[in-house]
């Protein structure tokens, strides 16, 4: 396996040096990029050392383009890892910007690209830093982390760089066999709206990233995706087939109307339990101490998915702040699931909008624990668990 490490300026870089002797130990062939900030973290003598290679920095070397170029490079790899990837790179890449050999060798590359962000926890939440990661994501870009602690700023948060085992786990791990190949899967994701008046709406927390990462991680797997979404602030998916929607009714249609042309249904949709019975046709004024709204329930769109004469491989999710078994339990007894992905929110990590998250996984027969992890790993090992769970319950 070729293996092209591409090393951005930051701090985690001497961790980088870790990551190029674990790939060498598991028998990989590694050649390393440096930016010019990554040179002031780590000499190129140290990468040099443990690649065995020479390293690159420069785009416009004669010597290199007659022997190892951005092209020449970018055809080598089997895959290719930025790490750590910088918010600055993150940016560059996601516009498609190529003025270092970095980031040309991206824009060359045909194999598979991962990055491994790391930077302080307020940059990582910056807006303009996640709409550019998530762009990269819906290019077919994998990420690795970044994981939670300390970080070398003093601040502790989302942003530290994956530990080199991790990636190097990731990186070697076998490539995800297309375990849904010819399989249609339906995905809904997302909050819903439920307007009270032109102004106002009841909506429920959720980013959507959990059923996005689905999303990819099913086409990743060879199926052809459909994905029912809410109001989001993410990309959409690279060649997948995206329906917008807004409230609850709008998805319970966009999803009951697909949902028989498809072998596989995830509803990973935070979907309003209730919608104001009325809608004011004007702004509701501010007037008493205290107003009323009533509200209706909605219909249970993955309950119906369940009831349907050709119902597909019905899977649900139960997000709980207590009693995670039990509810999750009766949730796919009582909504007559094929299977569901429990997880905790309300604590300190995983849930909403966090970047990773855990899952306890329970079918009819059986159970698994998913450990955290970033949503786009966890993604992949949930899609696996489902398409084997449907090929059994297909063949028994
Ligand atoms: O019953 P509860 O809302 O906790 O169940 C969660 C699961 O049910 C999720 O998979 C969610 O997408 C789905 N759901 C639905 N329609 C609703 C409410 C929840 O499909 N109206």
């Amino acid at each position: 396996m070729h293996i092209l490490l591409a090393v951005s300026g930051g701090i985690a870089a001497y961790k980088s040096a870790e990551l190029v002797r674990l790939l060498r130990k598991k028998g990989a062939a590694v050649r390393v990029v440096m930016t010019r900030s990554a040179m002031q973290f780590v000499s190129p003598l140290t990468f040099q050392a443990l690649s065995g290679n020479p390293v690159h920095t420069e785009l416009l070397d004669a010597d290199a383009e007659n022997a190892m170029g951005h092209i020449s490079l970018a055809r080598w790899a089997d895959r290719i890892i930025i790490a750590p990837a910088t918010a600055d790179t993150i940016a560059k890449l996601s516009h498609g910007l190529a003025d270092d050999l970095l980031t040309t060798i991206y824009l060359a590359a045909t194999c598979p690209v991962y990055v491994a962000p790391a930077m302080n926890q307020a940059m990582w939440h910056k807006p303009v830093t996640q709409e550019n990661i998530n762009r990269l994501i819906a290019h077919g870009v994998t990420t690795i982390g970044p994981g939670q602690g300390d970080q070398a700023c003093g601040e502790t948060g989302y942003g530290r760089m994956s530990e080199p085992a991790e990636i190097c786990e990731r990186l070697l791990g076998r490539p995800s066999e297309q375990c849904l190949r010819n399989r249609k899967v339906l995905i809904s994701a997302g909050p819903t709206r439920e307007p009270l008046d032109p102004v106002r709406y009841i909506t429920n927390r959720s980013s959507g990233k959990m059923g996005y990462a689905l999303a990819r991680a099913a086409l990743k797997a060879g199926a052809r995706v459909t994905l029912v979404s809410g109001p989001v602030a993410l990309a959409p998916p690279v060649n997948v087939d995206v329906i917008n929607v807004e409230t609850a009714a709008q998805m319970h249609e966009a999803v009951i109307s697909r949902a028989e042309a498809h072998d596989i249904y995830i509803g990973a949709a935070a979907v309003a339990d209730y919608t104001p019975a009325e809608v004011q046709p004007e702004k509701i004024k501010k007037q008493d101490e205290q107003v009323t709204i009533l509200l209706q329930k909605t219909r249970d769109i993955l309950a119906e998915v369940a009831q349907l004469p050709n119902r597909p491989f019905t899977v649900g999710f139960a997000a709980e702040t207590h009693e995670l078994e039990t509810y999750a339990l009766g949730k796919l007894t009582g909504k007559n699931l094929d299977l569901i992905a429990a997880n905790w929110v309300g604590r300190d990590q995983g849930g909403f909008d966090s970047e990773q998250n855990a899952l306890r996984v329970f079918w009819p027969t059986g159970r698994q624990t998913l450990a955290m992890t970033d949503k786009s790993h966890l993604a992949e090992q949930l899609i696996s668990l489902i398409a084997k769970r449907c090929d059994e319950k297909n063949t028994a």
